[in-house]
């Protein structure tokens, strides 16, 4: 999927998430938590998922400004069993929302073993991963979902019912960064279609119908229609399961009755999200199943390849590449999110900083001491070279 587009340029990532937090804190989001959706945010585009980063700031920022999203909301629990969780967003930022919810997760997960806990009333809370890889850096295993705002029909129809319905779990190593699996239940996240309509670009042939059913290639065409599911009728029944884990079973909205992030300024959007924690210490040795996850890696990297390929990936290396340089050179930031928060910063009065990365490059990439995870994952580094892309950290939060 193409992160950079020719009229992008590079900001350094100490002053992107400075920029979101200071924007947060001007529409009424307490500062710590203006500093975890920033965090949250940035780590998004740092991680080579701009869709999901900040060039979704305009549109979270205006709902919050429209009495939309609640800044200030607190998360409330409304039942608890053992392990299990109720939870209530009270419309606040998801990404907040979510991060709370971890927070009280992780306890349970230590004291149960496993954790599980749905969320009603949230909004869009950006990309899985984010989440997951939260969990992994606490030698845990997050597995997530959300619904979301209809852009998948069910197969044979063309109206659109469910979100693109994401999951994902990330899955710590004993070599650096997790195993990051994180996909939408679409054949593409919607990000993407949202993003090459921004850019006034086609997308490519097998994304999308238009509203009568008909392929299209036209991004507009598209987002008023519908997104093909992943692999037809098995993504279908992937939706339908993670619609009734976070939509049905948490008593968030179901199917059409989630609003419209973009579309729909008068009216919350009511996301449910699902979140499943397991404590791998209850299962095993966490050294063990580092060195048995290690060792599957070898496996799938051992594995004879097809002509032409030069190396099989992991889930989530590339995205761990790809983060190594962004927090070196800076994060792409297209020329219509650019203008967007430039827009946001004139109307809150804050100052514009996504400028060059040469200007940044000493905040981005100044050291901040190591949490004690972080630092494990650190030495866990130098002593294995032969997985590349999972060797130089990259989980947990973001440098
Ligand atoms: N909040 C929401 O409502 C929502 C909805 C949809 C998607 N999303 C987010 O959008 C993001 C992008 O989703 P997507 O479906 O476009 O993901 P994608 O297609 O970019 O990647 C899917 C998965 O495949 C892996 N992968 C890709 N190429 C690979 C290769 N060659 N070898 C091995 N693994 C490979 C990736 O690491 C990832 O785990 C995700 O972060 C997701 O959480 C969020």
């Amino acid at each position: 999927m193409p992160t950079e587009s020719a009229s992008s340029s590079r900001c350094g990532v100490a002053w992107a998430r400075k920029q979101v937090r200071d924007l947060a804190v001007a529409v009424n989001v307490p500062p710590g938590d203006a500093g975890r959706f920033a965090d949250a945010l940035v780590a998004a585009d740092v991680q080579g998922i701009p869709t999901h980063g900040i060039s979704r700031l305009n549109v979270y920022l205006r709902r919050i400004q429209a009495g939309l999203i609640n800044p200030r909301a607190k998360l409330s629990v409304i039942r608890q069993r053992g392990g299990v969780l109720v939870l209530d967003a009270n419309h606040g930022l998801g990404q907040v929302q979510a991060l709370k919810a971890l927070d009280r997760l992780v306890p349970l997960a230590r004291e149960h073993g496993v954790a599980v806990a749905t969320i009603r009333n949230s909004q869009h809370f950006g990309a899985l991963s984010y989440y997951c890889n939260q969990a992994a850096a606490q030698d845990m295993i997050l597995i997530a979902s959300t619904n979301g705002e209809p852009a998948m029909s069910p197969e044979g129809g063309c109206q659109a019912f469910f979100g693109t319905n994401p999951l994902a779990a990330s899955f710590p190593t004993g070599r650096g960064g997790p195993v990051k699996i994180d996909f939408a239940t679409a054949i593409v996240a919607r990000g993407n279609i949202i993003a090459a309509q921004k850019r006034g670009q086609p997308i490519p042939p097998g994304w999308a119908l238009n509203g009568e059913g008909e392929p299209t290639t036209d991004a507009a065409a598209a987002l008023a229609g519908t997104v093909l599911t992943l692999g037809g009728h098995k993504g279908y029944a992937l939706a339908l399961m993670l619609e009734v884990l976070s939509g049905v079973l948490s008593g968030a909205a179901i199917g059409p009755a989630v609003g419209s992030m973009y579309k729909d300024m008068n009216r919350r959007q009511g996301v449910g999200h699902f979140f499943c924690l397991l404590d791998i210490a209850a299962f095993m040795e966490v050294s063990e199943f580092k060195q048995r996850i290690d060792q599957t890696i070898d496996g799938i990297k051992a594995c004879r390849k097809r002509p032409g390929v030069s190396e099989i990936l992991i889930p989530g290396e590339s995205s761990h590449r790809e983060a190594q340089q962004n927090r070196l050179q800076g994060i792409p930031v297209d020329e219509s999110t650019q203008s967007e928060i430039k827009q946001l910063c004139m109307d809150l009065g804050v100052k514009f900083r996504l400028g060059p990365v040469a200007r940044s490059r000493s905040a981005c990439t100044r050291r901040r001491p190591l949490s004690r995870v972080t630092a494990q994952v650190h030495r866990g580094a130098k002593s294995h070279s032969n997985f590349r892309g999972l060797t130089h950290q990259a989980h947990g939060r973001p440098q």
